[in-house]
């Protein structure tokens, strides 16, 4: 039996990459104030300054923003409604539930009202959903942050999202992406202050944290999720950390620390969309361009009917 690295007490929890056993309440101690650390570190954002945290109905992000109100910042709730039937809704009911139970702001942005749901405009589209639903989803994440004038918007992504995604700019050399691959994406050009709180943390460590801290969250995964590249690179450097643990972190904080100092960021020709006014480097941003195909596609559909 493991006992806990502080109190003494039986271990609920043992962290193999730190080498550390903890009870339940001083494991959410340890998570707290690593979160906390690491916001500093990073200078993501004071305590005075407006977050808007972007939640899934998942652990991840769920976990972040229970974590953030715990620690006293001043963070609201953006859930943004993709309309994938029942997997949508019921993360929409457990975002509305944990704001509610909490006393915390929760924003929803219907993307069927913006522009069309997530299977109309898969009628209308040949990349794969999951492509141009992040793409929608930064696009609203940053245009609802700046007219509610929100600092800064701050992300679920965890360790395992940011190693895999790692090894696949690295297995492509993408430079652009490696440059632009960090905790911290400053404001500027349109653009509002991305952060990435839980980059330290692996998928375990949120599920852990928002387990032991009674937090109610979805468990499925979208629908159209199956058969992403990004699910393989996940389940090899798992293996890797099977047998070496610390790996993961070891890859993406050497990262961080070695390689993307190096790195020179290749400066976009960053404009206000002529429609919307987002950024974009074209004159029309591609979700206006996306907008219209869906608004032709639902008229010549309707005119057939
Ligand atoms: P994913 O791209 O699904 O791995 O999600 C990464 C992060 O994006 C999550 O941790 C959330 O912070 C955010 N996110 C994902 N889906 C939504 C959504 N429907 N509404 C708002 N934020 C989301
Ligand atoms: Fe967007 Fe899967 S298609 S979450
Ligand atoms: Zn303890
Ligand atoms: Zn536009």
């Amino acid at each position: 039996m493991k006992r806990c690295y502080k109190c003494g007490q039986r271990a609920v929890v043992y962290l193999r990459q730190h080498r550390i056993a903890f009870c339940k309440e001083h494991y959410i101690e340890w998570y707290l104030k690593r979160l906390k650390e690491t916001i500093k570190e990073f200078r993501m954002f004071d305590k005075e300054d407006k977050v808007l945290v972007a939640v899934s109905g998942g652990k991840d992000s769920l976990a972040l923003w229970d974590a953030l109100n715990r620690l006293g910042y001043k963070v609201d709730g953006l859930y943004i409604d993709l309309g994938i039937g029942e997997y949508s809704q019921k993360s929409k009911r457990v975002c509305q539930d944990f704001a509610k139970e909490r006393s915390l702001r929760l924003n929803i942005v219907d993307l069927k009202r913006e522009i069309g749901d997530i299977p109309t405009i898969k009628e209308v589209e040949k990349r794969p959903a999951c492509s141009f639903c992040g793409q929608l989803k930064r696009y609203y994440m940053n245009s609802f942050a700046k007219k509610e004038s929100y600092k800064a918007v701050a992300t679920g992504h965890n360790l395992d999202d940011e190693s895999a995604t790692l090894l696949s700019n690295v297995l492509s050399w993408n430079m652009g992406y490696l440059s632009r691959q960090f905790p911290v994406l400053l404001e500027g050009d349109g653009f509002v202050r991305k952060v990435k709180p839980l980059f330290k943390f692996t998928e375990k460590e949120n599920a852990l944290y928002a387990f032991l801290s009674g937090i109610n969250f979805v468990e499925e995964e979208c629908p159209f999720a199956e058969g992403a590249s990004s699910i393989e690179y996940k389940k090899i450097l798992s293996s890797i950390e099977e047998k070496s643990p610390g790996t993961k972190l070891r890859f993406y904080m050497d990262f961080l620390r070695k390689l993307h100092p190096l790195l020179t960021q290749e400066k976009l020709q960053i404009k206000p969309c002529k429609l919307c006014q987002e950024p974009t480097t074209a004159e029309i941003c591609s979700l206006c361009r996306l907008r219209e195909r869906v608004r032709s596609k639902t008229l010549s559909s309707l005119s057939n009917s």
